[in-house]
């Protein structure tokens, strides 16, 4: 879908605010605490009922009111999502249904690049984690099926532990010990796709050109245990410990990939900007992975586009989205600078008082 006007109602500090927005570059800036990364979250907010920022959404209520609003005008729906103190939910203002959290997910991705990515490199494994399965959530069909499957099998080997249940347990080690292979395979494929994307693709290869160490990333797969042992020699060795601590010891809930630079963890040697460098390109390769799977442009919003970037690297991230057709609706502090041969448009976040107004 193709946004072509977002209104706002109620959110953070805007009472009301509209965004009329074409295909390309949006780009917006404004002063510290102006609303720009309210603006972002209301848009995500509105295509996929979630916040980036907090799980306690309630918070993005502006002033106290009963509810939020957000419609989001496209090319092939228009979405209102409503929000209240205890509930949210999208609907389909041609026919007046509500849309379901995975229709709005498949129908209208995003993707997000925040403070949180920045320094997605280095992050917490949960982090990694999540980035997987997002990809494989929009790429491979019976991954969602999988993932339900692991869940609850993960849930029951909890219960079991942490009542002791040594009889119970072991039919939920025989489901583990089947769907592993399964979730094993979807995952490593998807890191193959990774480490080919970073060695062959061509849309990369102007940030290569400033960037010569991204030509040395590559990523490892973790499967959350020893492979040569194999998990259900694990599962056995740990069975009477497991027991102990009341908690798993290994498993696929520890799922994760390296991010190496040669055969070092990138992390510990990239340097602030890299490691953004970095995030920020990580997660326009899985834009480029949905969009192929789906055939539908996730639409990317970018957070503070232009910290810790030198003016090359901020050019190049706007050329690469410019060239890539992308969507893309990014903020920064200062105003961006756009070359006249992009398809973009500025605008500026003007704050009264409380209150915050965006303008072209
Ligand atoms: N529920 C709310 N009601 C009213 N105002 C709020 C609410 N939540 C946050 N705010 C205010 O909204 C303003 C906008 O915050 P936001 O994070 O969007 O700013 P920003 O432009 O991204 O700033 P920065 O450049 O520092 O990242 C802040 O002044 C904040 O205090
Ligand atoms: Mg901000």
């Amino acid at each position: 879908m193709i946004i072509q006007n977002i209104k706002i109602q109620n959110i953070r500090s805007y009472e009301f605010a509209e965004l009329p927005i074409n295909k390309g570059i949006s780009a917006i800036y404004g002063e510290n605490g102006s609303g720009k990364t309210s603006l972002l979250e209301a848009i995500h907010f509105g295509l996929s009922l979630r916040s980036f920022r907090t799980s306690k959404t309630e918070q993005i209520i502006w002033n106290n009111e009963l509810k939020a609003e957000i419609l989001i005008t496209g090319n092939t729906k228009t979405i209102r999502t409503i929000k209240d103190k205890t509930s949210a939910k999208a609907i389909d203002e041609n026919n007046e249904k509500k849309i379901s959290r995975k229709e709005l997910l498949m129908q209208c991705p995003t993707c997000v690049i925040e403070n949180k990515e920045f320094s997605f490199t280095g992050s917490q494994p949960d982090y990694k984690r999540k980035y997987l399965n997002k990809i494989l959530f929009y790429v491979e069909q019976d991954f969602n099926n999988f993932y339900e499957q692991l869940s609850k099998i993960h849930k029951q080997r909890l219960f079991c532990l942490k009542n002791g249940q040594k009889k119970e347990i072991l039919i939920w080690n025989k489901a583990l010990i089947e769907i592993e292979p399964k979730i094993t395979l979807l995952n490593k494929c998807l890191i193959n796709d990774l480490n080919a994307f970073f060695s062959t693709n061509d849309h990369l290869s102007d940030f290569f050109g400033k960037n010569n160490w991204l030509r040395r990333i590559n990523f490892k797969y973790k499967a959350g245990f020893d492979e040569e042992i194999g998990l259900e020699k694990h599962l056995g060795n740990n069975f009477e410990k497991e027991f102990v601590i009341n908690k798993p010891l290994v498993g696929l809930h520890k799922r994760n990939f390296d991010i190496l630079i040669d055969q070092d963890d990138a992390s510990s040697i990239l340097s602030r900007g890299q490691q953004k460098v970095l995030s920020c390109i990580l997660h326009l390769v899985s834009k480029e992975f949905i969009e192929k799977s789906l055939n539908i442009q996730p639409i990317v919003l970018i957070d503070d586009i232009c910290s810790e970037l030198d003016k090359e690297n901020q050019y190049l991230m706007l050329k690469y989205l410019n060239n890539m057709n992308t969507q893309a609706i990014l903020t920064s502090i200062e105003k961006i600078a756009l070359d006249n041969k992009f398809n973009a448009n500025l605008f500026y976040v003007e704050q009264k008082g409380d209150i915050t107004n965006v303008k072209r």
